[in-house]
């Protein structure tokens, strides 16, 4: 197969947050050429094909996705689409064109029974239609023949886009009061990690002969465990000394201190994992790669 270096690589879904760090983070191993729904809309087969075959990119990396959980129950249709039908034909071009691909699936393809943290090998059994998809995305684009890596991450995060660390932030400024679940188990982790492991994957990948022999799916979260509690705790405690609180001075939080609740008590459109800990050990003993505790993690994201 051609290096990246020589085809570049095509990212798919630079507009969110963990495209967007990606953006920062492959142009190491080469040319980038990003897209964004404008340019691509994964939801029709026709504009997938055509932007591989007329890039031709050495591998593609594909950070989009329909990640709206609880809208997804509605929207099972468009969803299906989005994280199940497009990772295959990804994959189908890719392996017509000699490319790798690299696409990110999530903890939620587990039912969360567990106890231990979930193996890659740990049988899966999603609780919402956003899961189930994910999950046939997963097995149609290992089924395409490309060199593929799947990297299963959790609780994703940044300081842009839409997710959780914002609306903490937000409803804290609202309101004095916040409940949250504290029975859900889980790993917070920081987009910037995930594209900055990808990146030093991909570089041990372009670099070898055979990358389809690392064909797979790998757990890639942040190291130790919390609840949606526990992190947006942590979010109110260092937010106001961070160097990302000091940019928004007038930001005043009002909730000082989040009240745990039962998932019960707050019920959403979609069921969640009680515990969903994804085990990082095939990573490490892999590529080597261990991304930082989730604690450490959110110190550095909010700087
Ligand atoms: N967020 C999490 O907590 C989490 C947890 C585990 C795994 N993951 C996985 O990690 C990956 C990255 O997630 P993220 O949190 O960075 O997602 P995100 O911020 O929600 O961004 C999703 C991206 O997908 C794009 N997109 C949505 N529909 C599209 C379509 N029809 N055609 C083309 N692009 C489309 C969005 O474009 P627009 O900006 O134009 O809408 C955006 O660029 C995904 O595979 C996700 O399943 C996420």
């Amino acid at each position: 197969m051609t290096s990246a270096m020589d085809r570049g690589i095509l990212l798919i879904g630079w507009s969110g947050q963990l495209g967007y760090e990606l953006e920062r983070h492959l142009g190491v191993l080469g040319a980038v050429t990003a897209v964004d729904q404008d340019r691509i809309d994964l939801s029709r087969p026709d504009e997938i094909r055509t932007m591989i075959r007329s890039v031709r990119p050495g591998w593609i990396v594909n950070a989009a996705a329909y990640t709206a959980v609880d809208v997804a129950e509605s929207q099972p249709a468009l969803a299906q689409s989005i994280n199940a039908v497009a990772p295959g034909i990804i994959g189908e071009e890719a392996q017509r064109i000699g490319a790798g691909v690299v696409h990110y699936s999530t903890d939620y393809v587990f039912d969360g029974r567990a106890s231990d943290p979930y193996p890659e090998t740990a049988p899966t059994n999603p609780r919402n239609i956003y899961g189930q998809t994910k999950l046939e995305g997963e097995r149609l684009l290992a089924a395409s023949g490309a060199p593929f890596l799947v990297l299963r991450t959790s609780w994703l995060y940044a300081t842009r886009g839409k997710n959780f660390l914002l609306t903490i932030l937000r409803l804290a400024q609202e309101r004095p009061e916040l409940r949250i679940a504290g029975d859900q188990t889980g790993a917070p982790t920081w987009a910037r990690m995930v594209a900055a492991a990808t990146s030093a994957i991909l570089a041990r990948l372009v670099a070898h002969s055979s990358p389809a022999q690392y064909s797979g799916v790998y757990h890639l979260t942040a190291a130790g465990q919390t609840t949606w509690a526990g992190f947006a705790q942590a979010i109110l405690d260092q937010y106001p000394a961070s160097e990302f609180g000091r940019l928004h001075p007038g930001a005043t939080l009002r909730t000082k201190q989040i009240q745990a609740i039962a998932t019960g008590d707050y019920p959403t459109p979609a069921k969640r994992p009680a515990y969903s800990l994804l085990s990082n050990q095939k990573v490490w003993e892999t590529f080597g790669i261990a991304l930082p505790d989730w604690q450490e993690q959110l110190r550095l994201a909010l700087g």
